[in-house]
């Protein structure tokens, strides 16, 4: 009948992911009953486990926006200047789903000119026109391709060839009420305005097909999305830290691959001082006692692994880190029993059924950085290679990432010689992170289903109490328990 956790786990040996398997529960229940309510820090709640790592090709306001849609969250990397960071973590809190809260937006003085480079560099031609050329001002009209198709004098002022007569929305409007009005009215775009006359967003009709509502959407009381940030340990991060916090950053992550530090022990009391409505995650952290210090120091929650991550060496480099499976397993353990402070398992979830094992060792979210890298809202740009269309993903100790800043992670010295404990590569396009997101949930339901259990909480009660059973997997188990025998196969989603 398998193993409780306990046997399984306190051997002494390390445990990684593959290593072993979970055994099916009794089912007496729908999908649609499962809720994957889950605790991302002591005091936030998110619907959906997942979080993006902050890593400078994983997360930055597009993928932080299209997590917390998703009911999850991202953490904005930090391998850039203080005004990027905060200006990263603005754009998510300013989001609105559906309205676009940054138009770009010309005066009556501008010229035809003008809007011919706007389409050129953004592809649009739909642009409101305010008294000063700017957000929050009185809107006087609107300029769309129709207006100049035909004008040959391209110097002539928008004053001249702006459409006056517009179709407006008052600014509180519901997503699904500004959508209705957009296809009845037959615009392009419809501009939202507040009682005095002033351009608050933007809606597109261009959008109306992506405007899907996002039930388990990740908000703040204001309704606003979540979002979180990376700082390191350094002294001159507490300037970062007030930017961040101006900016409205809900959480933020110190980003150390060894956690247990004076450095950070400090920078967590300075947090917990100066900005007590921003929760902290501390890490990361694969032992009991590194958990103790940062419990004992404040944090709201722990970012769990060493060693583990498809772009990490450390293990390799320096003969330090921990199996996932353990590292997870025991501090999430700890942590529950000592202050009931969740644990967030970071690295190694290289297929979907890595985010079940992660939360049925007791962890209750997931950080992933390779399986989200190569989606369209991740950084950077996809290009070929071998014939394939790859976009990059790196570690943030890989050299590449030290030069702009990554090392801040691996207390590594200014003008001494780096070792790099992660490399640089590629990974495949894979589409929009909403779908691939989207994809790991429906998947994460069925799992959940077929062990018996109707909830992470219900998954994590069957840990501790010994009803949730796992069974190692002998090296030919696990070849069994992968695709084989065939001539050929296609890839599914995911792998
Ligand atoms: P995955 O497996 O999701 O791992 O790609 C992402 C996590 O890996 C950590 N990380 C690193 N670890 N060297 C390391 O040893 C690195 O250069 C590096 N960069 C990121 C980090 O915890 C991330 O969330």
């Amino acid at each position: 009948n398998g193993l409780d956790a306990k046997t399984l786990f306190e051997g002494g040996e390390g445990i990684t992911y593959n290593d072993f398997i979970l055994l099916p529960g009794h089912i007496d229940f729908i999908l649609d009953t499962i809720s994957l309510d889950t605790n991302l820090t002591r005091n936030i709640k998110i619907k959906r486990p997942l979080v993006s790592s902050p890593m400078d090709t994983v997360t930055e306001s597009r993928m932080a926006i299209s997590m917390a849609l998703l009911g999850g969250i991202g953490i904005i990397h930090y391998n850039n200047t203080i005004e990027d960071q905060a200006k990263e973590v603005r754009k998510v809190k300013r989001f609105e789903n559906g309205f676009i809260t940054d138009p770009v937006v010309l005066s009556p003085f501008h010229t035809i000119m003008d809007v011919d480079t706007i389409k050129d560099t953004y592809g649009f031609s739909g642009i409101p026109i305010t008294e000063d050329g700017t957000l929050n001002s009185k809107l006087v009209g609107i300029v769309t391709k129709r207006d100049i198709d035909f004008e040959d004098n391209r110097t002539k002022p928008l004053s001249e060839v702006m459409t006056r007569q517009l179709v407006t929305a008052s600014s509180g409007i519901s997503l699904s009420d500004g959508n209705k009005i957009l296809k009845e009215s037959k615009k392009g775009k419809l501009p939202l305005i507040d009682k005095q006359g002033r351009l608050v967003s933007l809606m597109s009709r261009t959008d109306l097909l992506k405007n899907e509502d996002f039930p388990f959407s990740s908000k703040d009381k204001g309704k606003q999305l979540l979002v979180g940030a990376a700082l390191s340990t350094r002294e001159e991060d507490r300037e970062r830290l007030a930017e961040l916090a101006t900016a409205g950053v809900d959480v933020v992550v110190i980003d150390s691959s060894q956690g247990d530090t004076i450095f950070q022990i400090d920078m967590v009391r300075y947090v917990k001082k100066h900005y007590p409505h921003i929760d902290v995650i501390g890490g990361n952290v694969v032992t009991a006692k590194q958990c103790k210090s940062l419990i004992d120091a404040g944090v709201d929650s722990l970012r769990i692994g060493m060693g583990s991550g498809s772009i990490c060496i450390t293990q390799d480099t320096l003969a330090v880190g921990r199996a996932q499976g353990s590292a997870v397993y025991h501090t999430a353990k700890f942590s529950r029993e000592y202050a009931n402070i969740p644990v967030i398992a970071d690295g190694g979830i290289a297929h979907i059924g890595h985010i079940v094992k992660a939360l049925s060792l007791g962890a209750s979210a997931v950080m992933m950085g390779g399986l989200l890298a190569g989606t369209t809202e991740s950084p950077g740009e996809y290009f070929y290679e071998g014939g394939v269309r790859v976009k990059k993903y790196r570690g943030m100790a890989s050299h590449e990432a030290m030069e702009k800043g990554g090392g801040k992670r691996y207390l590594s010295v200014e003008d001494r010689i780096k070792v790099a404990q992660g490399v640089s590569g590629t990974v495949v396009d894979k589409g929009s992170v909403i779908h691939l997101g989207q994809y790991l949930m429906q998947s994460l339901l069925h799992s959940l289903q077929e062990l018996g259990c109707k909830s992470v909480h219900d998954l994590h009660q069957g840990l501790y109490d010994g009803n949730l059973r796992f069974e190692m997997r002998s090296p030919s188990a696990q070849t069994e328990g992968s695709v084989h025998d065939l001539y050929s196969s296609k890839e599914p989603h995911l792998g």
